[in-house]
């Protein structure tokens, strides 16, 4: 009993919070599924993106009330166009995937869906937070010491 109070304690909040990569474990997920040079984008780019949509936790949901509808995962991908999590009004789901998919500790379902995001003429300035904190820097910290 003590014993299942205390793995149920260190074993829980893993479960909550989900895979939260390493920053150049990640840079070499990214590139080993082909998104270095992907329509002009750098590794760089797309490390600075998951860090600044959800400090690469795989887990990350966030609401948006305007349209109610909720960006998942790594990349915050939205379920007003891009997946289908049941609830969002008007959903589009263009990469044609349930939105569960897009937190789990695997990434390679929401790699897929954001090479079909950045298909779009916006690119990888569908991200708000991709223009706002990484749009025109220096983005070499951000896959510096990594092996790749
Ligand atoms: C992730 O899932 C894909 C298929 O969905 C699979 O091909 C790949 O081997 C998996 N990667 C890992 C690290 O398990
Ligand atoms: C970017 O920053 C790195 C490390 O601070 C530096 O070595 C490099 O020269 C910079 N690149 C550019 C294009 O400014």
């Amino acid at each position: 009993m003590k014993v299942l109070i205390l793995l149920g304690l260190v074993f829980l909040p893993m479960l909550a919070h989900g895979k939260v990569y390493e920053r150049c474990e990640l840079a070499r997920v990214l590139k080993r599924n082909g998104l270095h040079g992907f329509r002009s984008n750098s590794v760089a780019d797309w490390v600075c993106l998951a860090k600044w949509e959800s400090d690469y936790n795989t887990k990350a949901t966030n609401y948006n009330p305007g349209d109610q509808s909720t960006d998942y995962g790594i990349f915050q991908i939205n379920s007003h166009y891009w997946c289908n999590d049941g609830k969002t009004p008007d959903a589009k789901n263009v990469c044609g995937i349930s939105c569960r998919d897009l937190l789990t500790d695997n990434i390679s379902k929401a790699i897929t869906c954001a090479k079909r995001v950045v298909r779009d003429p916006s690119g990888i300035r569908a991200w708000v937070a991709w223009r706002n904190r990484c749009q025109g820097k220096n983005l070499s910290s951000y896959i510096q010491g990594c092996r790749l």
